[in-house]
């Protein structure tokens, strides 16, 4: 198994290409069982959950051509691929497939829609929480779905096709949203979604949608209104930048100084991360080419936050965050509402000389003047890069063990770190 190294202390200067967001390619890629037709999807990243998506949406009859490998070479490595979902083979998404990742469990909207059924693996829980599917299964119910669970999965029929509803979350999920938006767009008539999740990737969805013909307006709000229509086309679309990929290298720079420019990355993405992170003493600005991150001297303020939905702190920026206020000057309190367990990363970055103590879904940072590097474990993809973000600023050396997790969701990360003066490599086996 891989591993990670990092000897601490070095600050970060130069620029870091963004790569396209994985949680922006998956849900587009599932938008290509909607049509027979080629769907193009530009400025798909290079990461281990791509390639997993890509082996199930196989399974199901979806073709796949890879162009373009080096065509964004400065602009993050990813890849131009073209899905043709020309005949669908299988409408079963099996246990061994789904269990490794949840995001294909959302194949279930798409081949509902489309085949008028749909068998597929309930996940199961993950290290972060339980994660149910409730929701995602009640909206597909809402649009006149029969579901029932039978063996471990989820057996979906809609045969005489979905047909169009109001429909109020009564909690906003992202991947509930997607499916939604899946399923209504080739559902009988119109489709109104209330509390819908309005993160960037699910625009990213919409927009997809749209340019294969379908009819969505208000993606980014919380009501999203769709107009069914019965058969999509091919499209050719662009995956949006990382936001949280952004966010990820922000914070390293705010927490070793530099200047290093997000080339690639666009603010509105991530408001309220980077808000926190000029709280913080980064200087923070917008350029044409991305965005430019610098912290110069001063040292870290401590900064409270609480996750919330979009355009709240986000989720998948919490661990990394509590990597940064490990080294700030004073105390800061951080509230985790979306997953009930993403405080795993806690014990690893103690192990590095963090002061943290947890009470109920609150961590306490008291920051530290100095880490020190140490053997750790990487226990799920953000708590991963909370480690090297810790890691790039503790004394000596830092090992951090399981970076299959890293490899889920961030591309070529030592890469882009050690061209900006990181020491950090990969130990391979
Ligand atoms: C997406 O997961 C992301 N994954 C997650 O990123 C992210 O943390 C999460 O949204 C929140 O922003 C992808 O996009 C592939 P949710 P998703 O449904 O859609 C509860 C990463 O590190 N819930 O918005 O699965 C759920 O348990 C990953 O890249 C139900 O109760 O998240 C959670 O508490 C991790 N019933 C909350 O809603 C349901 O049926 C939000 O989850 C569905 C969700």
């Amino acid at each position: 198994m891989d591993r990670i190294k990092i000897i601490g202390g070095n600050q970060l200067n130069g620029v870091i290409p963004i790569s396209g967001a994985k949680n922006a390619a998956l849900p587009l890629m599932i938008a290509s069982l909607m049509t027979d037709d080629t769907l193009t999807l530009e400025n798909v990243p290079h990461l281990a959950d791509v390639e997993q998506l890509i082996r199930i949406l196989g399974n199901h009859g979806v073709d796949y051509s890879v162009n373009g490998r080096r065509e964004h070479q400065d602009n993050g490595y990813s890849r131009t691929i073209h899905f043709t979902a020309r005949n669908i083979v299988d409408t079963t998404a099996p246990y061994e497939l789904v269990s490794k990742m949840r995001a294909s469990f959302w194949v279930i909207g798409p081949l509902l829609a489309r085949m008028g059924e749909a068998n597929v693996s309930l996940p199961g829980g993950c290290a972060i929480g339980t994660r149910p599917v409730d929701l995602l299964l009640e909206c597909l119910i809402a649009l006149g779905a029969e579901i029932d669970i039978d063996n471990g999965y989820a057996k979906a029929r809609a045969p005489n096709g979905l047909i169009g509803a109001e429909y109020t979350f009564p909690k906003v999920s992202v991947g509930a949203t997607h499916v939604m938006l899946m399923a209504a767009a080739l559902a009988k008539g119109e489709t109104i979604i209330h509390n819908a999740a309005r993160e960037p990737e699910v625009v990213n969805l919409a927009d997809c949608l749209n340019a294969m013909g379908a009819k969505i307006s208000g993606a980014g709000n919380s009501t999203i209104t769709i107009q069914g229509v019965t058969n999509l086309t091919g499209a050719r679309v662009r995956v949006i930048p990382d936001r949280i990929e952004t966010g990820t290298y922000a914070m390293a720079v705010a927490m070793t100084g530099g200047d290093v420019l997000l080339k690639g990355a666009q603010e509105e993405l991530l408001s309220s991360a980077l808000d926190t992170l000029r709280q913080t003493g980064a200087e923070i600005t917008s350029t044409p080419e991305g965005i430019r991150v610098v912290r110069n001297g001063n040292g870290i303020k401590p900064v409270d936050i609480t996750t919330e939905p979009f355009p709240g702190f986000p989720t998948d920026l919490q661990a990394q965050f509590m990597g940064l206020m490990t080294k700030a000057q004073g105390t800061s309190k951080i509230t985790e509402t979306i997953f009930e367990n993403r405080f795993m990363h806690v014990q690893e970055l103690a192990r590095l000389g963090a002061k943290i103590s947890l009470s109920g879904q609150t961590a306490t940072v008291e920051g530290v003047e100095r880490l020190k590097g140490a053997p750790v474990m990487a226990t799920d993809l953000r708590a991963s890069a909370s480690l090297v973000i810790a890691g790039l600023a503790a004394e000596g050396e830092t090992i951090i063990n399981r970076v299959y997790h890293l490899d889920r969701g961030f591309e070529h990360l030592e890469e882009k770190l050690s061209r900006c003066g990181a020491q950090i490599e990969r130990i391979s086996g």
